[in-house]
């Protein structure tokens, strides 16, 4: 029994030894002092000896195994630690890392123009009004004194969708589509995307326009030069020189074209202003009297004055971008910028 015991201890001792980490270590517990583990087997084997002999094998294996637990319980403790240590290790931060934060772009310039257009204007009592992008062709057209034959109904120029629908190829349906639902006083701004067949270096075939519209008892040319002449001094340079020229439209009568001095030359003549000293930004005039009586409005009791803008322009203008193009490319080098 004696020199089974020691055998037993060197083998206990050896492979605890052996153990790597707490998951080895737990199979050496199993092997030896497990249900059956060695050292239960050999106790329930005490049955088997004499009576005399029993006390002291019994002695020699409760101390065998008294042993083994405490040896069991050193590295276990060891191990515990060391692998402690080793997870902490591997899940360190190091804090002082950069982050791996996105980068941040920023507003594009057409909706800081038109976000600008919309605070101005709310500011000055007009309500800002979503239209459709896809559109009747009788709101682009008809219902604005267009006549059947005027080259912007052409296929060339706009995008039919069917005989009675397509893309709206400018602002000016809102005016029809508010006037149809609200009486008058009237005064809203309607911004949004428009869609024509143009595509060239100052062209593109989507772009974006703000219209406007008031129709009150009384209203006239001057209250249309006055309101034109505030909105491009609150959105350039209060000393930016307004022209307006007299110009054709079949929804205005009369109608005007409204330029702003070149913001590169200062009206001295460049190439942006093609040598005239001023940039175009919208049209407007006073709404035609057919119009208003289509949308059921007595053209004897009311007036109204509209103007129709384009965003593309005003961003160019308002942040000295000399190509169209730049603004779709959404490269966020231009875009981060503002
Ligand atoms: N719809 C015109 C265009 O796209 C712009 C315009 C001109 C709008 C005169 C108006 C207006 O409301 O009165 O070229």
């Amino acid at each position: 029994m004696q020199q089974l015991i020691e055998q037993l201890k060197a083998q206990i001792a050896g492979q605890i030894a052996e153990a790597q980490d707490t998951t080895e270590l737990s199979a050496v517990h199993g092997r030896f002092l497990g249900k059956k583990g060695e050292i239960s087997v050999l106790m329930q084997g005490l049955g088997k000896l004499s009576k005399e002999e029993r006390p002291a094998a019994g002695q020699l294996i409760n101390e065998l195994r008294d042993w083994a637990t405490e040896q069991l319980g050193i590295k276990e403790s060891s191990l515990a630690q060391w692998e402690l240590t080793r997870r902490y290790k591997q899940e360190a931060i190091d804090v002082t890392l950069p982050g791996t934060g996105r980068e941040m772009g920023g507003s594009h310039p057409i909706n800081l123009v038109r976000a600008e257009l919309c605070r101005v204007f709310a500011g000055l009592g007009f309500e800002v009004v979503e239209s459709p992008e896809v559109e009747l062709v009788n709101y682009c057209f008809t219902a604005l004194n267009v006549p059947p034959n005027h080259p912007s109904r052409d296929r060339q120029d706009t995008f039919y969708i069917s005989e009675d629908v397509a893309l709206r190829p400018h602002t000016s349906p809102g005016q029809i589509r508010t006037m149809e639902n609200q009486k008058p006083p009237i005064k809203v701004v309607v911004p949004g995307r428009v869609f024509r067949r143009d595509d060239d270096a100052s062209h593109s075939p989507m772009f974006h326009q703000i219209e406007g519209l008031v129709v009150d008892k009384g209203i006239n040319l001057c209250d249309l030069l006055g309101l034109l002449t505030t909105l491009a001094k609150t959105l350039f340079e209060p000393d930016v020189d307004v022209r307006f020229r007299p110009s054709y439209f079949p929804f205005t009568e009369p109608s005007v074209e409204v330029d702003v001095s070149c913001f590169v030359c200062s009206g001295k003549g460049c190439g942006l202003c093609k040598g005239t000293g001023w940039i175009e930004i919208l049209g407007a005039g006073v709404v035609n009297r057919k119009v208003l009586a289509g949308c059921g409005i007595d053209p004897d009791v009311y007036s109204g004055m509209a103007f129709g803008a384009g965003l593309e322009r005003m961003a160019m203008l308002k942040y000295g971008i000399g190509n169209i193009q730049i603004l779709y490319d959404n490269d966020l080098r231009m875009i981060g910028q503002f």
